[in-house]
């Protein structure tokens, strides 16, 4: 008796101490197709199936997936079990064929927070202002009077990377080598494939696509920061020394000057694109965030300052946009395992996490799309993040606990995104020159939102399938 206790304690406590693993029914890949598909309906399945906590496998990788908003800071702030560094290299490998000294990522990142604060910030505050002014402008002429069509996704994403690239890395207009049009269509093509990259699931003639943009890119970046005449930002200058001084030859420095230009610009626009779409699309949406604008419009008349590129509290518009992240923004949290750890998880379970396997977290599917934090999830609501008196809300709930985390589209903890102040003030300033400066609507008036491209699920910001056809002219053409 006591020797089959000890067998039954022994395949208990095993089965106890790590996640439920699912294999799936292909030896090796495991469920790597389902994976790249549609991730989050995947990991909504797996969800049913196992809880909160699951392993499965990927490509010969296992990999635990957690979705306990609760439980987050455990793998957040243990980055000394829980390597960052690894898995991006990883990445930065498929996607950018770039390899950097081990200790580069975290000085430049040392580096980059330093430029993206304070006085910086400022100052990059202003720069982006004056071009996104410039390139909107070149876009609608004051006394254009007809309206001008276009997708709303297409929209965005190419004023706000141009007006991104030529805040960071310099160029200009019209010259060959360096207009930001010329890098937007490069990088477009980049981008459409990157996932793919990502997976190393390209086809053989998509490879020498990627191959041939991948090299116009660099070239089109090489003389990112290396002169006075580049106009690059002194980030890029000095991101650029960085480099030099680390021994990085010139073919692998343009190939981190495209990594920095993804980190920088990929996020961006498409975040921009899903706040207008969904507040075209919910006039009572437009309306409160066009109230708080005019205000500011009239205080901006009245003594003469341009306020957005300044600290201007703006409560409605934040709610607004948190709005719009908590459902198009969608990164995978990876980190991999680089000494077995306990998982200590917020209602008391433990499990074990091996050396070599990797664990990820999914915000979108926990907190961002819990019924159980935010009611009617699938729905837009811009006043979500506000209190009746009218300032944010912070308050949200899961299990009668409240949680540190309800949303996080910009991720946590140290590996936390370097460049949100900059990305927010980018997109407001941009909301704000639009909705005030221009006539913008959709085309149809009864237009719905387009469906998610469901294929990028975990790369950050999520793109439509499709677009939204919306027409603009400027306001003072009559
Ligand atoms: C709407 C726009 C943006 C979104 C949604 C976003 C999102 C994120 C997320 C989720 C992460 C964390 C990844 C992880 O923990 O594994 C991250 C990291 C990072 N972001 Fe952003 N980002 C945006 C814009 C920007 C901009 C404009 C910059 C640069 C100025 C930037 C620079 C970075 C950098 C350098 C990191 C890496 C931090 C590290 O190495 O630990 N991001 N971002
Ligand atoms: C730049 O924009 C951010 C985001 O709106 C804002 O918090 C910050 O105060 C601005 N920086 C300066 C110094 O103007
Ligand atoms: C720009 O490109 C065009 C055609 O590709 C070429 O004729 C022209 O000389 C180039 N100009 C410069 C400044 O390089
Ligand atoms: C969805 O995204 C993938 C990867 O970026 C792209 O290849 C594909 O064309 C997109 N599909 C649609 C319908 O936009």
């Amino acid at each position: 008796f006591i020797y089959l206790f000890a067998i039954y304690l022994f395949i208990y406590f095993r089965s106890k101490r790590e996640p439920p693993v699912d294999k799936g029914m292909i030896p090796w890949l495991g469920h790597a197709l389902e994976f790249g598909k549609d991730a989050s309906k995947f990991i909504n399945r797996m969800k049913v199936k196992h809880g909160d906590i699951f392993t499965v496998r990927v490509v010969g990788r296992y990999v635990t997936v957690l979705l306990d908003p609760h439980s987050y800071d455990t793998v957040l702030e243990d980055s000394g079990s829980l390597d960052f560094a690894r898995y991006a290299q990883v990445l930065m490998e498929r996607i950018f064929r770039l390899q950097l000294p081990h200790n580069q990522l975290a000085k430049s990142k040392e580096m980059m927070k330093r430029h993206f604060a304070g006085m910086n910030l400022a100052a990059l505050n202003s720069t982006m202002s004056r071009n996104l002014h410039a390139l909107l402008k070149a876009k609608a002429h004051r006394n254009q009077k007809d309206w001008k069509e276009e997708g709303l996704f297409d929209f965005s994403y190419s004023l706000l990377f141009k007006a991104g690239y030529l805040t960071l890395f310099g160029g200009e207009q019209n010259n060959n080598r360096t207009d930001p049009s010329t890098v937007y269509e490069e990088y477009k093509k980049f981008d459409g494939l990157l996932t793919k990259m990502a997976r190393s699931t390209l086809k053989p003639e998509e490879k020498k696509t990627a191959q041939s943009v991948q090299k116009k890119l660099w070239e089109l970046l090489a003389p990112a920061g290396l002169t006075d005449e580049s106009g690059s930002s002194p980030w890029v200058h000095a991101y650029r020394r960085l480099l030099q001084e680390d021994g990085t030859d010139e073919e692998m420095q343009n190939r981190a000057m495209l990594m920095q230009l993804w980190s920088t610009q990929g996020n961006v626009g498409p975040a921009a694109f899903w706040l207008l779409g969904y507040l075209l699309t919910n006039p009572e949406a437009l309306v409160a965030v066009r109230r708080e604008f005019s205000q500011i419009s009239q205080m901006e008349t009245t003594t003469g300052t341009p306020l957005m590129d300044s600290q201007v509290n703006t409560p409605v518009f934040d709610s607004a946009l948190e709005e719009a992240l908590r459902l198009t923004a969608a990164p995978f949290i990876t980190r991999e395992v680089v000494r077995e750890k306990i998982l200590y998880m917020a209602d008391g379970r433990q499990y074990l996490l091996r050396k070599g396997d990797r664990v990820c977290l999914f915000p979108y599917i926990s907190p961002q799309m819990d019924p159980e934090i935010f009611h009617e999830p699938q729905k837009y609501k811009y006043d979500r993040f506000l209190k009746q008196d009218g300032s944010a809300k912070k308050d949200f709930y899961k299990g009668g606990r409240r949680l540190k985390y309800y949303t996080m589209p910009w991720g946590a903890g140290t590996n936390g995104c370097v460049g949100k102040q900059f990305a927010i003030n980018t997109i407001r300033q941009f909301v704000y020159m639009v909705l005030t400066n221009y006539d913008l609507e959709l085309c149809d008036p009864n237009a719905q939102m387009p469906e998610i491209n469901a294929s990028r699920y975990g790369f950050g910001m999520l793109q439509p399938e499709g677009d939204l056809p919306v027409r603009y002219k400027p306001r003072n053409a009559h």
